[in-house]
């Protein structure tokens, strides 16, 4: 006979929080959301900790280079997809892993020989207006001069006239040398009225630039998640139970910090063999995470494979229909729950802790306290930073709305079929996701402010300002239907919204 499972699938919106004492300690500003990100031993700190807990989806439409440094800055961590080729995905690693606050690669260049036009035609396609000529036109090439909008005069001059005519010669540039700190660079931008600084190496090529504009910036990154020791970003990245020999060697030679497998369906003798794999061939020098899985049995499977975190979530995604096409799942707040509890007794019997990231579903921002009140070391999101400007994907105007889009790696367009594969063909037999649009939202700092606002505020209410003091002391119960009701504004007449 089937086994029936006692317990109703719930989900966060089911559940409320009961305040515990505030105490005069519990104030915003003393909050620390920091979270372990990999297994260790209990008591002893994981060798990663993210600094909020947050995550990005392994997804096209969230993930990518650009993404990883803004999150990475704010003290999160992406996963930067895998459903595209190794190559590709490890240079994006790689581009994360270069980054280097306030130094930024040229993306807008020409050779001296372009004209007047071709700079018009750059400036409207980049929206950038400093230009760096270079031999070769290419943003490492050899530094000939620069360009910027007080070098011509747009309605005067003529387009055919060469670069090589109108641009400030190398010459008269001052520049800083490869190795040079920010705040060296800023010193040189003060001293000599710059609105740019161009950095070269020995050889004179373009390494980056230094803008004045920025120069505030990188104090404002408190959280930042690097390494203690090279100061790079962090950045993971998502791998498959199919290519994994090949794509493995190459993330982690591009320096990727964190691997993810990424799988609907992640309880699977796959996911086992690609986990004995990399702990067989890098040892635990390669840190590698596993799922998705929604019970207990899943969780110990996975972490007896060698799993260094679970994640949790079969269903739950914005963009997920896997419920309906497969019917399977389940209520990812029940989900949580089963599998914290999995993961504590583990820990109580091996003295291994192996965190665990819920992942999918979070719609609201008290979800993101209950999911860790009920457990969750930290949260995968995939809708949440699709909305904002840094993610990759198109932004568009829909009538009065700006919106961008966001589609599941189970939609027929990312053609995501490892994540989906049950060890047949190479391609997608039916979808399990949609190709949808997201409210725009702005920037990911300022929309993170909020959020983070909210969820310190919410962990000073329950009388808690850690996220283990959350998992052990907050009150936390079921709502009806009903009650829920009486949580939105009700029995007034809303004013028009503007
Ligand atoms: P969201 O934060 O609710 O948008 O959920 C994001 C999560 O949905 C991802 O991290 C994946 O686990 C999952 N997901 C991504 N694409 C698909 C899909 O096409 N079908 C089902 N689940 C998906």
């Amino acid at each position: 006979m089937a086994v029936y499972l006692d317990d109703v699938s719930r989900t966060f919106g089911e559940y409320l929080l009961i305040p515990g004492l505030t105490t005069k300690e519990c104030l915003p500003g003393n909050v620390s959301l920091q979270t372990p990100l990999v297994k260790h031993r209990t008591g002893e700190k994981s060798q990663i900790e993210l600094n909020i807990p947050f995550v990005s989806a392994i997804m096209q439409a969230v993930s990518d280079d650009g993404l990883a440094i803004e999150l990475a800055r704010n003290g999160g961590l992406s996963f930067i997809f895998g459903s595209q080729p190794i190559a590709t995905q490890a240079e994006m690693v790689r581009k994360v892993k270069k980054f280097k606050a306030g130094f930024v690669v040229s993306d807008s260049n020409l050779k001296p020989d372009n004209t007047l036009a071709d700079v018009l035609a750059l400036v409207k396609r980049t929206g950038h207006s400093t230009i760096g000529v270079t031999e070769d036109g290419t943003p490492n090439g050899k530094l000939l001069g620069m360009v910027t909008s007080r070098d011509y005069r747009e309605g005067k001059d003529d387009h055919n006239t060469l670069v090589k005519e109108f641009m400030t010669p190398f010459s008269k540039l001052v520049t800083g040398q490869l190795g040079i700190t920010l705040s060296e660079c800023n010193n040189i931008i003060w001293d000599h009225k710059l609105n740019t600084l161009p950095i070269i190496d020995k050889n004179q090529n373009l390494q980056y630039f230094v803008f004045r504009k920025d120069y505030d910036s990188h104090h404002e990154n408190p959280y930042e998640l690097s390494d203690p020791v090279d100061k790079k970003l962090l950045v993971g990245a998502g791998i498959n139970s199919r290519d994994y020999k090949d794509r493995v060697p190459a993330l982690i030679d591009a320096g990727v910090d964190v691997l993810c497998i990424d799988s609907s369906d992640g309880y699977s003798e796959w996911q086992s063999d690609t986990l004995r794999w990399i702990k067989e061939n890098y040892g635990d020098k390669v840190k590698v995470g596993a799922g998705n899985v929604v019970d207990a049995e899943g969780f110990n499977y996975l972490v007896e494979a060698g799993a260094d975190f679970i994640k949790v979530g079969i269903g739950g995604g914005s963009i997920c229909i896997t419920r309906e096409q497969k019917g399977i799942g389940r209520g990812q707040a029940t989900a949580i729950i089963d599998v914290a509890k999995a993961r504590d007794e583990y820990a109580a019997k091996t003295g291994y802790y192996v965190p665990i990231c819920s992942d999918g579903g979070l719609v609201h921002d008290y979800h993101m306290v209950l999911a860790l009140a009920m457990g969750a070391d930290f949260l995968m999101m995939g809708r949440y930073f699709a909305r904002f400007d840094e993610s990759p994907s198109k932004r568009l105007r829909i009538g009065n709305n700006y919106v961008k889009e966001y589609w599941g790696e189970g939609s027929n367009r990312a053609q995501n079929w490892q994540r989906y594969d049950m060890g047949g063909s190479e391609s997608l037999k039916f979808e399990e996701g949609v190709d949808s649009y997201v409210p725009y939202a702005g920037k990911m700092k300022d929309n993170l402010a909020i959020t983070l606002g909210k969820i310190k505020s919410t962990m000073c209410s329950c009388g808690t300002i850690t996220i283990k003091q959350l998992q052990c002391n907050a009150k936390i119960t079921l709502v009806s239907s009903t009650s829920i009701v009486e949580g939105g504004a009700h029995d007034v007449i809303l004013k028009e919204q503007n």
